[in-house]
């Protein structure tokens, strides 16, 4: 009881503001001292996330809500590690280039965990750690990458409202439409520009 109930998402999300050394990508690369980000601060960049059953998906309610709420009509999975993704190397390689796509990219990790990195509004670069059980949305037009962590599986669910467009857009590409609509939706509101100050 009480204001201490703790969000279910702790446990399969969690954010912080990366370091700037060139280390391995699939290091933390935590500040020193570290520096979490909220829920909420993700939020008000647009990215979403649940903590789900992992283990149930096929039959979970919860999951089958957002994707009717959302539209997520479209399902596959994505696993990352050498012997199930084709060209493996290639991949890895354009994941981790900073690109943004023209619709929401949704990924659900069922095993595994990897870093989604996004931009926030002064362009530091923030870490979304995704274990099993967690799913994050990341808005259309805001610029990410992803990488493996040092465990070096992932086994995604890629969602999609309708057919699947998964292009990448490597930055820069600021002026196509979906990055526009982004930027006036999550970084030049009135309440955002506050924030940032
Ligand atoms: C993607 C992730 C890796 O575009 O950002 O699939
Ligand atoms: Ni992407």
């Amino acid at each position: 009881m009480g204001s201490a109930t703790k969000d279910a998402r702790e446990e399969v999300l969690q954010a912080w503001y990366m370091d700037d050394s060139d280390e391995d990508q699939r290091l933390p690369h935590h500040r020193e001292p570290k520096q979490f980000v909220s829920f909420d601060q993700l939020a008000e960049l647009g990215v979403l996330s649940w903590s789900l059953d992992a283990d149930n998906y096929e039959t979970d309610e919860e999951l089958k809500k957002i994707r009717k709420e959302r539209g997520y009509s479209y399902v596959d999975f994505c696993e990352v590690c050498p012997e199930k993704l084709p060209n493996y190397e290639e991949k890895i390689k354009n994941f981790f280039e900073e690109h943004l796509h023209t619709d929401e990219e949704i990924r659900y990790c069922v095993a595994g965990s990897g870093y989604f990195d996004v931009r926030d509004r002064n362009e530091a670069w923030i870490r979304v750690w995704v274990k099993k059980g967690g799913m994050i949305v990341l808005p259309a037009g805001i610029y990410h990458r992803f990488t493996l962590d040092t465990d070096n599986y992932i086994k995604a669910m890629r969602l999609f409202i309708g057919d699947p467009i998964w292009t990448p857009y490597n930055r820069p590409h600021d002026h196509l439409p979906a990055r526009k609509q982004y930027t006036e939706a999550f970084l030049e509101t009135e309440a955002a520009v506050n924030a940032a100050a």
